[in-house]
């Protein structure tokens, strides 16, 4: 009877743990561990079984059973390791014994790597409808980068997004809130001050003044060609500055060229209306 107890402990209830672990897709080793850690019962069980034998519902003989069942298991127990590791050994070299019994892992494993090479394809692919440039051609196209490494202009390029404009098309109105800074990547664009028109092309850069002032856009810029941009987001931008503040430094310089070339131009033009305007009166 005592023989039967300590078996059904030592071979069923590492069994059954044996298969739940496989079930569960880990390897066969864990398995065999998990299950000759489970081939015993412990001092828990005694209270539980004398628990059982106060409230009538277990007799003096099954208590004892379990008791022996328990101390017989707890003695075996190093046996039961040495035993798992006897059948890691064995299993190890035996791989087509193996593969059977992780199938279920293996078939796990297959699922998940097919999931991530078709999340890797799906990224790829995402990201190459959105490449713009290589870092080598943004350096080759936009000096300004030129103090940024190699990673710094990687992740900088995952950070824009191509548009393209037809001739004649509007891309910036005076007046508008700002939204995107535009790097020319080919084509011109004509940028509207009074009557001036001050041409734009590959290298170029435009819509970076009222993200940096804060202010509305500053100047029409319309496409007088076929043109392709990478643009930044108001907020891409705004981060990139605080990134890197020579280029920042940079970027802020010629914008407050360009205010001060315009406040010049509608300087001039607005003398140039009085003057006729003068004239008129006095002829
Ligand atoms: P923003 O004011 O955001 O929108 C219009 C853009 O035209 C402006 O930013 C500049 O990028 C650009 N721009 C304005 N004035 C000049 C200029 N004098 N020379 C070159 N570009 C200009």
């Amino acid at each position: 009877m005592v023989g039967g107890v300590v078996l059904l402990i030592l071979i069923g209830k590492s069994l059954v743990a044996l298969g739940i672990v496989l079930l569960l897709g880990y390897p066969l080793s864990t398995a065999l561990i998990v299950s000759a850690s489970l081939a015993q019962i412990g001092e828990f069980s005694f209270i539980l079984a004398g628990l059982g034998v106060s409230h009538g519902l277990l007799s003096k003989e099954g208590l004892n059973l379990v008791l022996a069942g328990a101390l017989f298991s707890i003695t075996l127990n190093q046996l039961t390791f040495a035993g798992a590791d006897r059948l890691i050994a064995f299993v190890k070299t035996h791989p087509g014994l193996r593969r059977r019994l992780e199938e279920r892992r293996s078939r796990r494993i297959s699922q998940l790597e097919a999931e991530l090479e078709a999340a890797r394809e799906q990224a790829e692919q995402k990201a190459s409808a959105h490449k713009t440039f290589t870092p080598e051609e943004l350096l080759a196209r936009f000096p300004l980068f030129a103090g940024l490494t190699p990673e710094q202009r990687e992740v900088l390029i995952l950070h824009f997004r191509p548009s393209a404009s037809a001739p004649g098309e509007r891309i910036i109105r005076a007046g508008d809130q700002a939204d995107l800074i535009y790097f020319i990547s080919s084509g011109e664009v004509e940028v509207h001050v009074g009557s001036r028109r001050i041409k734009l092309g590959p290298g170029d850069y435009f819509g970076e003044m009222a993200i940096i002032s804060g202010q509305p856009r500053s100047a029409d810029v319309t496409a007088i060609d076929y043109c392709q941009f990478a643009t930044l987001s108001q907020r891409d931008f705004r981060q990139f500055l605080r990134r890197y503040p020579v280029i920042r430094n940079q970027i802020a310089a010629l914008a407050a060229e360009r205010g001060e070339m315009n406040r010049q131009f509608l300087e001039e033009e607005a003398d140039g209306g009085r003057k006729v305007a003068d004239s008129q009166a006095s002829r």
